[in-house]
């Protein structure tokens, strides 16, 4: 099947195809379960670009989950360094004693998972993991504990698996890298 002309003027190469991704996707999912062995964790899902896999990874696990959503934005490329986040949508439901773990689409400057994992504490849950399925090192500007990473990637914009650009490409099974970076 041919996605939005791939390649185009936008679409640089594939860097992760759907094998690939479905693969990992499986073992972090068999890491969890058995991680978890007789625990009911509670996925929370970090809107929009981690909805993919999410819902993947929640298929792959092979114990009784709970889910969540929360979806957060920043304040502007003012705040943006400051690591200040919005939240646009809140969980649905009390953390108290529970289990978490949060799923998040890429691991880049660190801002957004370090303030989430802050708030998130500060719930009374029993735990807190991260799962990112991409994680870019050499971009971070502070120290996030992430337990379950999908992939390194090198300092490029991509696209597909549920990550944008304005909103376009969320929906390719694969990662591409943008040509032209934001
Ligand atoms: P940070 O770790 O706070 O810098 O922000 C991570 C967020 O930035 C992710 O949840 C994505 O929404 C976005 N982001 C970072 N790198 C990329 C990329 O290469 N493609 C698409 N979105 C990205
Ligand atoms: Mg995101």
């Amino acid at each position: 099947m041919t996605w939005y002309n791939h390649p185009n003027e936008e679409l640089g190469p594939i860097l992760l195809d759907q094998e690939t991704i479905q693969k990992r996707v499986r073992e972090l999912g068999a890491e969890i379960s058995r991680d978890y062995k007789g625990k009911l964790p509670h996925l929370i899902g970090i809107l929009k670009g981690a909805s993919i896999f999410h819902a993947d990874l929640v298929r792959s696990i092979d114990l009784g989950v709970s889910l969540d959503f929360i979806a957060v934005g920043s304040y502007g490329a003012l705040t943006k360094s400051s690591g200040e986040v919005r939240i646009l949508k809140d969980l649905d439901e009390s953390l108290e004693d529970r289990d978490i773990i949060l799923v998040e689409d890429i691991l880049d400057t660190g801002l957004t998972l370090h303030y989430l994992l802050h708030n998130l504490a500060s719930r009374g849950p029993r735990s807190i993991r991260v799962v990112a399925l991409l994680n870019k090192p050499s971009r971070r500007e502070i120290e996030v504990p992430v337990d379950y990473i999908g992939f390194d990637i090198p300092d490029q914009f991509v696209v597909g698996y549920g990550l944008d650009f304005s909103q376009r490409y969320r929906n390719l099974p694969y990662v591409a890298i943008l040509k032209v970076a934001p």
